[in-house]
């Protein structure tokens, strides 16, 4: 069944929310503390190896109250159910979401339209874990009998960007085997990855779920070409294989049948990385690895499906982007790691929270008159504190930010650790209190300056304060911590769906200029094809076309 269709903006928790926020947009989180002694506790969830305190956050237990109701009154515990159990819940392009299901035990049962999909899942894993093991032990040999170096995973989208972020943010667990990531059109790309390998000990991963996409196409066929090279026709069953739900447009590429690793089209590409999308993951980090961090999901899966939602971390982090979001008008969400590990952590999120809850027109196909997805963006710390933190701390504009930290290093270096995390806890701290004028009047005169000097500077030196943030501090980065992180970001994007009353799972926003793009280049190919343009674009066109 779909799920139901209910306006938020009708509930009564929605326009109590309202009245509430005018009482307390204003409220200091300073005084928020001073006035709940208990509030630090009160507003944190502990869970396996996650702390997650949202103390810092806008909010009072009668806002957290509010908000639960809200949740309550769009039936989000129902829509859950319909979520895990297989539902065709993308409406819009008729098929269930269950990227959960790539997770879930091999004794459970998961049925889309009367098929339990469990048993395929593990059938595909099972092959993932005995190719995996076949190429890190070297007992698969190229073409010229070499055991395999270096990897490349070709694709774009959830077809690369799950797998460059995980192998990227678990390179600490990493084996010997090179990884490389091929995914922009940009000829430029491709040739700088394979530059310098040896056709002979790579393998080309080629991953496209529809197996249409012209980005992935374009270089598969421009890296076969180059590979074809060196080596015959009949190297490729050796060198490239491919994970797709289109079965036959892989073999008419040319990718033996036993060379493709299927996917189910109720894995939403965003969401692929569990699916066979993850086999760059499983290479380069191990099937071990790789398991692990399917399990840490699992686990994530199973607290979001059973907590009470005052306890349930992917809830809670949902019902606070939506405050801010719909209250607050707050435009974007930083997330910001404190581990360089994942830089790419970030970029990842764009595409799984960007993709699946910007739209505007709701559950009933009529346009919305509310904001809906948020603009997500973030940098690892301490970098970000030297690039954009001076707008968050002085700037115009409120911007929730989610500090992620880890308790332990993986190269245990303590003193750097050190001082990592306490730049981590200094900033959550410094954006909540900000700096007073009296704070700033006895710092001046601290360094001898006198009245005068002082008033002239003291508007510059103070800081607002009352800037939200949650910290997420979990024990070290594994890849199970980094499964149940990911995940938990996927079930707040649905709360949000939920709530927002749109249809989270399609991304139809992605087409036209797609479809553009395919005329423009038949006029870049076919002079004599002439499409009409506006003035601007055909401009651009004739001087491209005059100086390429
Ligand atoms: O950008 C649109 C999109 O459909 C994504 O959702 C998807 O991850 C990407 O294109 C790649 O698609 P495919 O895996 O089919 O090549």
């Amino acid at each position: 069944m779909a799920l139901k269709a209910i306006n938020p903006t009708t509930t009564e928790a929605w326009s109590k929310l309202q009245s509430h926020f005018n009482n307390i947009k204003n409220s200091h989180l300073k005084s928020l503390f001073a006035n709940q002694p208990s509030r630090a506790k009160d507003l944190t969830i502990e869970w396996e190896d996650f702390l997650v305190d949202y103390s810092k956050n806008r909010i009072t237990n009668k806002t957290l109250n509010e908000l639960i109701s809200l949740a309550q009154e769009v039936e989000l515990g129902d829509a859950i159910d319909k979520y895990f159990q297989g539902d065709i819940i993308n409406v819009t392009e008729g098929r269930a979401v269950l990227h959960t299901a790539l997770r879930t035990n091999s004794e459970n049962e998961v049925t889309v339209n009367g098929e339990n999909v469990v048993p395929g899942v593990f059938e595909v894993k099972s092959k993932i874990k005995d190719f995996t093991n076949r190429i890190v032990s070297g007992a698969h040999k190229g073409h010229t009998g070499k055991a395999i170096t270096d990897i490349v995973n070709i694709g774009i989208g959830g077809s690369d960007l799950g797998p460059a972020m995980v192998v990227d943010s678990l390179q600490f667990y990493k084996n010997h085997l090179s990884t490389h990531f091929v995914s922009n059109v940009d000829g430029d790309h491709y040739k700088e990855v394979i530059k310098n390998l040896n056709p002979e000990t790579t393998l080309f991963v080629v991953v496209s779920k529809t197996f249409t996409t012209q980005e992935t196409l374009s270089n598969a066929n421009s890296i076969r070409a180059w590979f074809l090279e060196s080596l015959p026709e009949e190297a490729v069953s050796k060198h490239f294989v491919a994970v797709s739900t289109n079965i036959e447009s892989v073999k008419a590429f040319g990718i033996d049948e036993e060379n493709i690793f299927p996917m189910k089209d109720w894995v939403g590409g965003r969401f692929s990385l569990w699916s066979a999308v993850g086999l760059s993951i499983s290479l380069a980090l191990g099937y071990e690895n790789y398991d692990a961090l399917l399990e840490g999901a699992r686990k994530m899966d199973e607290h979001f499906r059973t907590a009470d939602f005052n306890q349930n971390i992917p809830v809670i982090s949902g019902l606070l982007t939506v405050w801010y979001n719909n209250f607050f008008k707050a435009e974007s969400e930083a997330i910001i790691p404190y581990t360089q590990y994942l830089n790419q952590f970030a970029t990842y999120l764009q595409q799984g929270i960007m993709e699946s809850n910007g739209k505007s027109v709701d559950r009933e196909g009529k346009k919305i008159g509310y904001q809906t997805g948020t603009i997500i963006w973030g940098e690892p710390g301490t970098n970000s504190q030297h690039a954009f933190f001076q707008l968050i701390h002085q700037g115009t504009k409120l911007i929730p930010s989610d500090f992620i930290g880890f308790v332990k290093s993986l190269h245990n270096n303590s003193d750097h650790h050190d001082k990592l995390m306490s730049n981590y806890l200094a900033q959550t701290e410094a954006l909540m209190n900000g700096k007073t004028e009296e704070e700033v009047v006895v710092e001046l005169k601290g360094q001898g300056l006198n009245d005068d000097e002082i008033n002239k500077l003291l508007p510059f030196k103070v800081f607002d304060g009352n800037k939200p943030t949650t910290s997420i501090l979990i024990n070290k980065l594994t890849p199970e911590s980094l499964g149940k992180l990911i995940a938990m970001y996927e079930h707040k994007i649905f709360v949000q769906g939920v709530i927002w009353n749109i249809y989270s799972y399609d991304q139809f926003g992605v087409e036209l200029g797609k479809q553009l793009a395919k005329t423009i280049l038949n006029e870049l190919n076919d002079t004599s094809a002439s499409v009409a343009h506006d003035a601007s674009t055909q401009q651009l066109l004739d001087y491209y076309r005059r100086n390429r």
